[in-house]
């Protein structure tokens, strides 16, 4: 129980209710869900219980993991290199994630005085804006929540956070349900034209860029490719069922990002928004919805706070790598170790939360600070250590201790050898030099 709630409240984050509808929305709706959809399960699913398994193995952090896992079974020392990228990737995604927990946080006070009362899409877009446009603003936000990750991971209170979250959860996905009905009332043909954007498949509008992007993001949303999930593994009791526990995660992650998009797609259509805002969307989108029921400044408080805390249980689990990795390779106690690592993150967050504003011409690439980093943790290094990590377990291990351990029939295991050696590869593989080749 105690490890469900971990690992859920790893997954369970920003990208489900920040991440998934912008992107759903900035590439054309249901090509996206769909392919995010068979993402997560054929390909996320699997990886998700290799990353569970190897973990268990090894007891250590990824790195080490990897290193003494492939020693075990004979292989080379080398596939470190997979947990060394993840470290480095969890390392990169705090960064920003941080700046974005920065902005649920401060929309809690913004929804308590009362500001989104009686707004309007002109309106609420006006308030984001404007808060982006505040460099201080924006700044204190993510140093309160960057403080506030490092505060539970120098004291190792996570455990206390995840009990916390136990009520935190199930508030968030039943207001995140009545937000959903509450569209469905009000909004009439505008709730309709939502579900045929998101569920209509409407496969000629596929892109490469859209397929990279929803195999990226279900890596993401599982909390896949890290070694975050693999450090979990080690605390895994031997009699824990990996397959049943994994099924239960994914569609909790997957329901959690559904729900988000169907309560605010409706809100697009209805106040003549654009599903390809961007990175602001739930940010405008929402607000008009509390701004405009009854009881909407505390449903609104209620709201962004427990999005913190879905984000707080992500982001601690995105600094316990590098923290482990600190503590062991160097003198340094954990408080230490904490304290360092969330100092380097943190800068590079600032030089992140510029590219909002005063440095949104800073490009690299053609692409900004924010949008290069999630560029190259979601695009590149997911899938890349998703595939290391796959190909070690479908190749590298034992396959027959494997298929005891999962408890696997014959003809499930003939499937998992099937996915793990020559589908998920092949997969990745494909569509990160589908995603890569130049676009149309
Ligand atoms: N899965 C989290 C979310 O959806 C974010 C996250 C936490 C993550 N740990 C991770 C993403 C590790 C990638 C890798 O918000």
């Amino acid at each position: 129980m105690g490890f469900m709630l971990a690992a859920a409240g790893s997954a369970v984050g920003l990208g489900n209710i920040w991440k998934f509808p912008y992107m759903a929305g900035e590439m054309g709706g249901s090509a996206f869900v769909l392919t995010y959809l068979i993402c997560m399960f054929v390909i996320g699913l699997p990886i998700l219980v290799a990353e569970w398994l190897i973990g268990r193995r090894g007891q250590k952090n990824p790195i080490h993991t990897m290193e003494d896992v492939a020693k075990a079974e004979g292989r080379s020392k080398n596939w470190r290199w997979v947990g060394i990228i993840g470290v480095l990737g969890s390392f990169l995604i705090l960064s920003f994630y941080s700046v974005i927990g920065g902005w649920a946080t401060d929309y809690i006070v913004i929804a308590a005085k009362g500001s989104f009362v009686g707004m309007n899409g002109n309106g609420t877009s006006q308030l984001f804006e404007n808060f982006l446009g505040s460099v201080s603003h924006l700044f204190i936000w993510h140093t309160v929540f960057m403080f506030a990750t490092a505060f539970i991971v120098a004291l190792g209170v996570g455990a206390g956070l995840e009990r916390s979250c136990k009520i935190m959860m199930p508030g968030l996905g039943l207001l995140l349900i009545g937000l959903v009905v509450y569209a469905a009332l009000v909004s009439g043909p505008a709730f309709e034209q939502a579900f045929k954007f998101l569920f209509t498949p409407n496969w000629s509008a596929i892109t490469g860029k859209a397929v990279l992007a929803a195999l990226g993001h279900a890596f993401f949303s599982l909390s896949l490719g890290m070694g975050i999930m693999m450090a979990y593994g080690s605390y895994l009791g031997k009699d824990v069922n990996l397959i049943s526990t994994a099924r239960t995660v994914v569609i909790l992650d997957v329901i959690v990002a559904i729900l988000s998009g169907m309560a605010i797609f409706p809100l697009v259509f209805a106040n003549g928004l654009q599903p390809g805002e961007g990175a602001g969307l739930i940010f405008v989108t929402l607000p008009i919805a509390f701004g405009n029921m009854a009881g909407g400044t505390i449903l609104g408080v209620l709201f962004f706070i427990f999005l913190t805390f879905a984000a707080l249980t992500s982001s601690i689990s995105l600094l316990e790598p590098t923290v482990e990795l600190l503590e062991e390779k160097t003198r340094l106690s954990r408080v230490s170790a904490t304290v360092v690592s969330s100092v380097v993150i943190w800068a590079l967050g600032i030089a992140c939360l510029l590219s909002f504003n005063e440095w949104k011409q800073v490009t690299l690439f053609g692409k900004n600070i924010f949008d290069l980093l999630d560029y190259l943790t979601s695009k590149l290094m997911l899938p890349l250590t998703g595939l290391g990590t796959i190909v070690f377990a479908g190749w590298m291990m034992n396959q027959q201790l494997i298929r005891e351990e999962l408890h696997l029939g014959p003809a499930l295991f003939a499937l998992w050898k099937f996915l793990c050696r020559i589908v998920i590869p092949i997969a990745v593989v494909a569509i990160m030099i589908y995603g890569f080749m130049p676009q149309k």
